[in-house]
């Protein structure tokens, strides 16, 4: 399969029903209609994200697209509707509410590749649903980098992920529910200082909790945001596990950078410099292009640091634009 690629794109579809009735509980998302275009995303009575139909209407995002030059993209779910502080009796049914959503969104549209959400609090429901999404038409799942205080190293979730290699689902991981303090309150720093931190510390969960020891290499994973802090402080975690082995070490039988190829990242990270480190680090062949579309922080025109790096190939491009994630969607060699 050929064409652009854009990985880590967001929906949020429109019209869901009252949460409340539906799935029980109190405090759930809302969608405030502002005008014809234009929503609220609200969390009880506080504005979370003002969001537009660029959301939930593949007119829209076909012509950004177009605009931008992406053939197709990986539509996942918006973490704000994950549920997973909720009983999982209740994350079940918001993952099925929002996920047949998101398939009428991208039913028979070749270029919008829908990602599922599971109730990744309940390993077993996870799997249930993930099958019952593939099933159904979706190509892959995106969870979150933890739940509560397990990390993706917790066996429920390194159960759940181990069923996603043995049905090939490939899975994206992305931040979410970051550390929150008045110091992380002024200036978006939950989004620039938590996410990275949070992205890094699950990427380090997986390798030093012994995971990817034990999950089989055809598990496909991908990291938003450039793996987060990850690759930038990969010698720092070598260093660590060299020097403080007694502490570091864990379950992880190499050092952190000898399972770089065993993930991939997406390259949202704007500047030249970041990407070269992410293709030195990673490697040309783990470096998906990705946006975060279309929220406030992501990459527009979509892959433009790809396409304007002066230090890639034309098909070291060609990988970061579109052959790399094809093998992350199909599991191709
Ligand atoms: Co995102």
């Amino acid at each position: 399969m050929t064409g652009v690629v854009d990985v880590h794109t967001h929906v949020v579809p429109n019209g869901w029903p009252d949460l409340a009735t539906e799935c029980g509980g109190d405090g759930w998302p809302w969608l405030k209609a502002t005008s014809e275009r234009e929503a609220i995303i609200m969390i009880r009575d506080v504005p979370f994200r003002t969001v537009d139909s660029s959301c939930w209407d593949p007119a829209v995002r076909h012509a950004d697209m177009d605009a931008d030059g992406v053939d197709v993209q990986v539509v996942s779910p918006t973490p704000v509707f994950f549920g997973y502080d909720r009983p999982a009796a209740q994350a079940v049914k918001l993952a099925r509410i929002f996920n047949d959503l998101t398939l009428k969104l991208t039913a028979d549209d070749p270029r919008l590749v829908p990602f599922c959400q599971v109730p990744l609090q309940d390993p077993a429901a996870a799997c249930a649903e993930v099958d019952r999404c593939l099933a159904a038409g979706f190509r892959g799942v995106e969870i979150g980098n933890h739940v509560g205080d397990r990390d993706l190293d917790d066996a429920g979730i390194a159960e759940f992920l181990q069923h996603c290699a043995s049905v090939g689902a490939p899975v994206f991981v992305h931040p979410w529910d970051m550390p929150e303090g008045p110091r992380l309150e002024r200036w978006m720093a939950r989004w620039l200082t938590g996410m990275p931190a949070e992205t890094h510390l699950s990427a380090l969960a997986l390798i030093l909790g012994g995971v990817l020891d034990r999950v089989p290499d055809t598990l496909r994973l991908a990291f938003a945001h450039g793996g987060g802090s990850f690759p930038f402080w990969l010698g720092r975690a070598d260093n660590a596990w060299e020097r403080r082995g007694d502490i570091v070490r864990g379950r992880s039988t190499r050092p952190p950078s000898a399972y770089t190829d065993r993930f991939y990242v997406d390259s949202v990270v704007f500047s030249e410099p970041a990407l070269r480190l992410l293709v030195d680090t990673m490697g040309e062949d783990r470096v998906l292009m990705g946006t975060d579309y279309p929220y406030p922080l992501g990459e527009r025109p979509a892959g433009a640091v790809i396409r304007n790096a002066s230090f890639l190939t034309a098909a070291q491009r060609d990988k970061l634009l579109s052959g790399n994630a094809w093998r992350f969607l199909t599991g191709a060699p």
